[in-house]
């Protein structure tokens, strides 16, 4: 996985920024200072995520210890900047803070990874991550009372426990995901510890909450399992079907230059460094916001947020219209006599663009199908181009492609089918 793209250190840019002279309100302006600033704010929220992420059976007590050296360490840096230790990416910073703990390595073995340096320590704490945590005691359940006394005496402490078991226990969600979960759940505990009927109001607001984590937690998981089992081109492929689908607006060089930052968000967010991935994405939807015109009409309002507010919402609109003189298909990959010269010079290239047409075009073809059409499409042109008459073998590309989707829109109205008649029976029980 590479770093490319961003400044390592998490309070470089902030000084940087600040001996610049901005204008008065700088946040309301440059993006990177707000997330500089972001960053900042919630570091400790940071620091319990990715210590509780990369070293799940650690205690609460030892994250607290690693909070306060943390948070010392970047009242330092601010402070002075130019100081030798501050050159380092926060991500080395908490991992150097882990292995320095005493004791806390060999207690939770990991001795071994603080034994590796650079990129093999990284992939090391990564690999230490696991996804069954059967091995950890249930999430903790309080009594509804006692979980407001607990917030109401500090309200501090009680909400980075709450982040320390939630991160543990989800360990590669990403770091914008859990800082909006611990905000929900704050805004939960403030308006149900006062009201009389404590236990019902935090059932109906902790639905939603955990709905979101476990939504999050397996779209990621399945993408970053995609990334790390197949590659970036693999990544790519889906990305380019997801955006063109939700903005079908998009031309294909926006779309990738687009792409490519979305493709580094991942590549940080999958590896856990908590910092960089809230970085990576707020490059993204700062580059999204940007260019607005060439790409969605419907993510105004959401662009004028914040973080994390501002991901989410933008995640969340509805896919933007498709535009009325997009023609019902391409010509360009069955019509054209030079496909096959296409595909020789530049296969990935072709095919990317094709899943950014086919996609934008149907884009109510769920991410697997659009992916699956483009699989058809490419051994198609496998087979086509080693005929004699290739342009006639491919021509009639589109009845494979329909053959393709009906059968799988068969199959989801047979599975939604047998759904209702499920739900029909439990209704009968009841
Ligand atoms: C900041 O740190 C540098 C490098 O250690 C040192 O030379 C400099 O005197 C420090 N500046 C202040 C204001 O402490
Ligand atoms: C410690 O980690 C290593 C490497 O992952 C593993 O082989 C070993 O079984 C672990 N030991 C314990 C006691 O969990
Ligand atoms: C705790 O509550 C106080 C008073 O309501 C508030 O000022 C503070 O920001 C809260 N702390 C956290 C971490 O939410
Ligand atoms: C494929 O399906 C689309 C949409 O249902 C339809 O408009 C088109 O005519 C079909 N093409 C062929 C070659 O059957």
């Amino acid at each position: 996985m590479k770093h490319v793209k961003f400044i390592g250190f998490i309070f470089f840019l902030f000084s940087l920024t600040e001996s610049l002279a901005l204008p008065t309100k700088p946040q309301d302006v440059d993006p990177f200072y707000a997330t500089q600033k972001f960053i900042e704010e919630n570091t400790v929220y940071l620091t319990i995520i990715a210590v509780a992420q990369y070293v799940q059976e650690v205690s609460f007590d030892e994250v607290e210890t690693l909070v306060k050296v943390m948070m010392d360490y970047r009242d330092g840096c601010l402070a002075n900047w130019t100081l030798p230790e501050c050159s380092k990416r926060a991500n080395e910073a908490i991992q150097d803070m882990i292995c320095s703990s005493e004791g806390l390595p060999q207690r939770h073995n990991i001795s071994h990874c603080c034994s590796k340096v650079d990129f093999a320590r990284r992939l090391c704490f990564f690999y230490n991550k696991k996804a069954k945590t059967g091995f950890l005691p249930p999430f903790p359940t309080l009594d509804p009372e006692e979980k407001c006394q607990a917030y109401k005496n500090n309200n501090g402490s009680f909400l980075n426990l709450y982040m320390y078991e939630v991160a543990r226990r989800n360990p590669f969600v990403f770091s914008p995901v859990l800082l909006t979960v611990a905000a929900r759940f704050e805004e939960a505990a403030t308006t149900c510890c006062e009201q009389q009927e404590k236990a019902t109001c935090f059932q109906d607001k902790a639905a939603p909450i955990t709905q979101y984590l476990k939504a999050s937690s397996s779209y990621q998981g399945t993408v970053c399992g995609a990334l790390i089992k197949f590659g970036p081109k693999v990544l790519n492929s889906i990305n380019t079907a997801v955006f063109s689908k939700k903005f079908p607006k998009i031309g294909f060089k926006d779309l990738t230059s687009l792409l490519e930052d979305v493709s580094t968000m991942y590549e940080l967010c999958c590896e856990g460094d908590v910092v960089q991935c809230i970085q990576g994405q707020s490059q993204v939807m700062n580059h999204i916001c940007s260019k607005q015109d060439f790409i969605s009409s419907k993510i105004k309002e959401c662009c004028e947020k914040k973080m994390p507010e501002r991901g989410d919402c933008i995640i969340n609109t509805n896919k933007e219209d498709k535009p009325e003189d997009l023609s019902p298909r391409e010509p360009k990959f069955t019509d054209s006599q030079n496909v096959c010269q296409e595909r020789d010079s530049n296969q990935d290239g072709l095919l990317i663009e094709f899943t950014h047409e086919y996609s934008r075009r149907h884009n109510y073809l769920s991410t697997p199908e659009l992916l699956r059409v483009t699989k058809v499409y490419k051994d198609l042109l496998e087979d086509c181009c080693s005929r004699e008459n290739a342009a006639g073998c491919y021509r009639h590309a589109e009845d494979k492609f329909n053959e393709t989707t009906e059968k799988s829109l068969a199959m989801v109205q047979q599975e939604c089918k047998l759904f209702q008649e499920l739900e029909k029976d439990a209704l009968k029980l009841q």
